[in-house]
């Protein structure tokens, strides 16, 4: 049962969760590394700590409540209450106890059939035999069901070899899903960081940007960075062990098939044929195997189980993004106010670059020089130099781009044709309004601030989970189905498999005593015939 336990919760959450690992980190970084006076760039230590964590009691929530209202054997069988919680005992312990059945079934066939075995080797061995009566029928009709259950166990293994190939699918395609989004939101994170990378250099000569915000976006790009391998080695690991376990698991599964299916076969050719020993030898072999299969069996209900309680907690965790819930525990996320006010601090980030870089263009790059010699000479002239669209107004509220103004991802392109030749020492000696020096420095503010009007959403979203929410959205309705129900195939054909090769065990041995004693009686009766023969004969 170990080595399955990842694999209920991979499929659907460690996977899920490789993919917001990101977010422990973010949130171990924040409070302490980005807390930064006023103009901190990912904030907010006052909106985080009121968050998540403040409202923990006020708005609890049980997810799949019903589907895991079951008995709790850890707990005097009284109903448990607690929901979908994979860090529960308790929850662990109701939910195999669905496959109890299973487990009883496989403990009351390992004794009785083990103890009927032995009476019967005792009988083999000592007991005076007696001549039985032979009846046609019981013959016949053992024969009949040996037969009937030799197919019902080819159809569970057809069942089971079907049902555990579709079943590594879909998991096979659940996970490349998820792995997908997370690599996804990898290339993401490392646009981000080198965009932030670039904007180190930002600090145009004559107007540069507020110290403590260089300082931000610095610490940004260090938690952007660390985010990223964090996650990168976190889904290669994860995606590595899980193919593993779903590769043993499937190879597992066809081995159960296939000897199962062998047995069977076998087993039935062997009564047929009449050899006695070998049957007997298969039928030890068959009580051992069926014991394993009832038990397998009793794990991949569990696992069924806890799959549909899992796709049902997802889906509830969902449609209810505020609520407390056992799924916060193990992902961490920042509540939505954080992500808002992250969101806004970008959005701050992108305005002030804007708007310094405007200033430089107004107030020194588009004025003619003044007599004097200075910071704001540097003989600039010809035609002047296109601003920037600022996409955002001074309240942080969306703004429509005027005529004649640059959009910040193309901005670069353009104001090539602006810049100078210069001198040693940074004057322009032929037309142009931009040094080489300013064009860069302008051109990187400008990278920064398409680049974060462009992944402001998506980092606001990676922190309030909004994107493993919809990972969650997209697994439950496409994958979900699927996982369920050939996971209730592969419990299904395990059991069929079971029942058909443990009651055929059973007809072998029958099968051979009725052989037996057709056997016996035949001779009786020939034995019988051949003396009142000779009694006649004698007789004449
Ligand atoms: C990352 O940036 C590159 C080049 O700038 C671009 O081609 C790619 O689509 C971007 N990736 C994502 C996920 O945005
Ligand atoms: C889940 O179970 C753990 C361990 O019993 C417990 O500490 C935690 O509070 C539970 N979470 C929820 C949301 O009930
Ligand atoms: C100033 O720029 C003009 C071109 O606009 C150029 O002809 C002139 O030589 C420059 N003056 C100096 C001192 O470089
Ligand atoms: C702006 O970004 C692009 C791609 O993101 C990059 O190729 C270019 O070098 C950057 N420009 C500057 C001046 O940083």
């Amino acid at each position: 049962m170990l080595s399955l336990k990842p694999v209920l919760f991979l499929l659907l959450t460690v996977v899920c969760l490789g993919v917001s690992k990101v977010t422990p980190h973010q949130k171990q970084e924040l409070p302490t590394a980005v807390v930064d006076g006023g103009h901190g760039v990912f904030p907010v230590r006052i909106a985080y700590e009121t968050g998540s964590n403040g409202e923990e009691d006020s708005s609890s929530m049980i997810l799949a409540e019903k589907r895991t209202r079951r008995k709790d054997p850890a707990n005097h069988l009284k109903y448990y209450n607690g929901g979908w919680n994979i860090s529960d005992r308790h929850y662990k312990s109701s939910v195999s106890y669905t496959a109890a059945p299973l487990f009883g079934i496989a403990a009351v066939w390992f004794v009785g059939f083990g103890l009927s075995l032995l009476s019967i080797c005792f009988c083999y061995c000592c007991c005076r035999r007696t001549p039985y009566g032979y009846s046609r029928t019981a013959y016949a009709l053992s024969l009949a069901f040996l037969a009937l259950f030799t197919i019902a166990a080819i159809v569970g293994c057809v069942i089971l070899y079907t049902g555990q190939g579709k079943f590594h699918n879909s998991t096979t395609d659940t996970l490349d899903f998820v792995v997908s989004e997370s690599k996804d939101t990898i290339n993401k994170l490392n646009n981000v960081s080198s965009i932030l990378a670039t904007s180190k250099n930002i600090g145009v000569d004559q107007v540069s940007l507020p110290p403590s915000m260089k300082k931000n976006i610095d610490r940004v790009d260090e938690m952007v960075s660390k985010a990223v391998r964090s996650l990168d080695s976190e889904t290669q690991k994860n995606e590595k062990y899980i193919h593993d376990v779903l590769n043993s698991v499937r190879l597992a599964l066809i081995i159960v098939a296939a000897i199962m299916l062998l047995v069977a076969l076998l087993g039935f050719l062997l009564s047929i044929f009449g050899l006695q020993v070998l049957v007997y030898i298969l039928v030890v072999l068959g009580w051992i195997l069926v014991t394993a299969t009832f038990i397998l069996c009793g794990i991949f209900l569990t696992l069924h189980n806890v799959m549909g309680d899992t796709c049902v907690a997802m889906d509830e965790w969902v449609q209810n993004p505020t609520a407390h819930t056992a799924l916060d525990d193990i992902l961490p996320c920042i509540d939505h106010a954080t992500a808002q006010e992250t969101l806004f601090q970008t959005k701050d980030v992108t305005f002030q670059l804007v708007d310094t870089v405007n200033k430089i263009i107004i107030n020194v790059a588009n004025i003619d020089p003044p007599p004097f010699p200075g910071l704001l000479n540097y003989n600039q002239s010809g035609p002047l130099v296109p601003t920037l669209c600022n996409p955002l107004n001074a309240d942080k509220t969306y703004r429509k781009c005027q005529d004649g103004e640059l959009d910040a991802s193309n901005a670069a392109q353009i104001w090539k044709a602006y810049v100078c030749q210069v001198s040693a020492n940074d004057m322009c000696t032929t037309v142009g309004r931009l040094t080489p020096k300013m064009y860069d420095q302008m051109s990187a503010a400008a990278n920064v601030s398409s680049g974060l009007t462009y992944y402001g959403p998506f980092l606001a979203g990676l922190m309030d989970c909004s994107f493993v929410r919809f990972t969650f959205t997209r697994v439950h309705a496409d994958h979900c189905p699927e996982l369920i129900k050939y996971s209730k195939w592969v419990y299904i054909g395990l059991t069929m498999v079971s029942v058909a090769v443990m009651l055929s065990l059973v007809l072998w041995v029958l099968y051979a005593r009725e052989r037996r004693h057709r056997k016996y009686t035949k001779l009786a009766v020939a034995a019988s015939e051949h003396t009142s023969l000779a009694t006649e004969t004698e007789l004449k």
